[in-house]
């Protein structure tokens, strides 16, 4: 009994050795391999390696290698097709019927890839002739011949592609199985699929073209972007424009950036600030999540940040909720409105890039924010609809310790949020989330209630420097104040709060607390914050520090994203 090899190919593709084998041993990431104790034979120190890039394993101990088949057949003792099928449930895949492979479809199939390949070759040397309008519009794009080559771009003529494979031997109806030669309802007239287009080959995982992207040339050409049509070899949900080059960058060290188009994907892979995949003009889907996970454990979603790339953004958390596994999150990067990342490196440069790439927002902020806006949060009722919805998602994360780790995380936020409400009433939250430049009315009072705190409880400035530093506070006292709080801060360590305040007096603010700040205030805020200890002052600082930083001025409060670098030697 014999699977098909596309289908045994793609079951490797999706297959996470490291995942399968790390829930018998303990594996620890070097490099492009995790190691650990060979689950065949006794040992004291890890002589067993795993390389997910592709799929085996090895024990320089007792010699034994394999693949998570094998794996699965030796630890577990599964036969081969029920390995198979466990391999395929996780990678969300249907075992096809067993039949015996087809050697016809196999040699179908291979021939296919063998035409398209030259036929990718065809139309990068069509882009380098003459004066070629494809190559003039990437020059005008600020696309250099490295990238050209790299990515292997191209030009397809009108006409004339089915001659030239006929030349190179291949027969003609071996070039309409590749999708590239059509055959017309109408009259059976053959047409060529992409007609003065520019050509983006698309690669399966390894770097074998699969199938094209063109884009038009002229203005009134429709649509703008035309794909292959899917194919058992090419469907477009596994598929994502860049990712054989992609994994090469992310071994190199480089972030892992999901942009939109193909036009980012190169220009993010020639400013040389990140590794870059797109999809291919849809949503992002479940299999392409798990494939990012594949070469890198926090990949950045890069989102216009307009309404509908926000939606997208919140589309893309929720459905990496069942997916969600330890160590493996998403994070967002949200580009100014209408801006694409192509755009953005082409006017502000490739520092501008990669500082947004420094600023992004953690998968619980994004999920949490997104769903927020959905919501007026001052009314009671939508509070309550806001807390079941996000409820609602942990219960879909399928992993256990994930769900257990979130489910708090989410409890702790909403009891943050209650505690707020009951702290300073109604009238806060909603400006929070709805991302508003107003000025809010409640606004000058919590920044008085976060310098307040923080003039009664210095020590908080340990976990807070960062982000009071980069607020900006709209009621120009309290600006003034904060600014002379971070400088004084700055400049002594260890203060505690008399410290501070004898350091506030020489600058002319003399006798100066919390209470006193908040004079008058008593009516919306009904605590003192000299009475609080420091944990009850931290709870309140950290919610009120995070509805201020909403105003979308103070974006780079964002806590900054944290990469480690792989291990080189490993
Ligand atoms: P955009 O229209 O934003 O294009 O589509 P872009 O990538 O910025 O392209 P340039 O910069 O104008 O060249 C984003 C992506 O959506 C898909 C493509 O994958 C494109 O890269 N798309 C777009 C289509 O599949 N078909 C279309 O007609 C348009
Ligand atoms: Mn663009």
């Amino acid at each position: 009994m014999s699977l098909p090899s596309h289908f045994m190919d793609e079951l490797r593709r999706r297959t996470s050795l490291s995942q399968v084998i790390g829930r018998h041993v303990k594996l620890t990431k070097k490099g492009d391999r995790h190691t650990g104790l060979c689950p065949f034979h006794g040992e004291k120190t890890p002589s067993f390696h795993v390389r997910d890039g592709d799929g085996y394993y090895h024990c320089f101990g007792c010699g034994v290698s394999g693949d998570a088949i094998s794996f699965l057949r030796e630890k577990e003792g599964l036969g081969f097709m029920d390995a198979v099928r466990q391999l395929a449930d996780a990678a969300g895949m249907d075992v096809p019927q067993s039949k015996p492979q087809d050697p016809e479809v196999a040699a179908k199939r291979n021939k296919s890839l063998v035409i398209m390949d030259e036929a990718a070759r065809q139309y990068q040397s069509a882009l380098m002739e003459g004066n070629n309008p494809a190559l003039a519009y990437l020059k005008k794009r600020g696309i250099d011949q490295s990238a050209i080559e790299t990515f292997r771009l191209g030009f397809a003529p009108r006409s004339g592609l089915q001659e030239t494979l006929m030349k190179f031997g291949h027969q003609p109806d071996e070039i309409i199985e590749t999708g590239l030669v059509r055959i017309s309802d109408r009259d059976q007239s053959r047409y060529q699929m992409f007609r003065h287009r520019l050509m983006f080959p698309i690669t399966d995982n390894r770097g074998q073209v699969i199938a094209f992207g063109a884009r038009a040339l002229d203005d009134d050409q429709q649509p703008k972007y035309l794909n292959s049509a899917e194919s058992p070899t090419f469907q477009k949900k596994h598929t994502l424009y860049g990712m054989a080059l992609a994994r090469v960058a992310v071994r190199q060290g480089l972030p892992l950036v999901v942009a939109e188009g193909y036009m980012d994907v190169i220009a993010i892979h020639q400013s040389g600030t990140a590794a870059a995949v797109a999809p291919l003009g849809t949503a992002l889907t479940e299999e392409q999540i798990k494939l990012l996970w594949r070469i890198d454990d926090q990949p950045i979603l890069c989102f216009d940040g307009d309404r509908a790339g926000k939606a997208a953004a919140l589309k893309a958390l929720i459905r990496s909720l069942p997916l969600l596994e330890p160590g493996k999150t998403l994070r967002l990067a949200l580009l100014p409105v209408g801006v694409d990342p192509d755009d953005l490196i082409k006017t502000q440069g490739r520092d501008a890039f990669a500082q947004l790439l420094r600023e992004t927002i953690s998968w619980m902020d994004g999920l949490w924010e997104g769903t927020a806006e959905q919501y007026n949060l001052d009314e009671p009722d939508q509070r309550a609809a806001f807390w079941q919805d996000i409820r609602g998602y942990v219960r879909e994360i399928s992993n256990g310790q994930m769900r257990a780790s979130i489910g708090d995380e989410v409890e702790r936020r909403i009891n943050a949020m209650r505690q707020m409400v009951r702290d300073l009433g109604q009238g806060n939250l909603a400006i929070r989330y709805k991302r508003s430049n107003r000025p809010s009315p409640m606004a000058g009072s919590r920044q008085r209630l976060i310098l307040a705190l923080i003039l009664e409880h210095p020590q908080l400035m340990d976990d807070f420097y960062e982000q009071l530093s980069v607020l900006q506070f709209q009621d120009e006292k309290m600006e003034k104040l904060r600014q002379t709080v971070i400088n004084v801060i700055s400049s002594h360590s260890d203060l505690d709060d008399d410290g501070l305040r004898h350091h506030l007096n020489e600058y002319g603010y003399t006798g100066i607390t919390g209470s006193a700040l908040l004079k008058g205030m008593e009516s919306r805020i009904r605590f003192d914050p000299s009475s609080l200890n420091i944990d009850e002052a931290r709870t309140r600082l950290s919610e009120v520090i995070r509805l201020e930083a909403a105003k979308p001025k103070s974006k780079t409060s964002r806590s900054p994203m944290r990469r480690s670098q792989p291990d080189m030697t490993g």
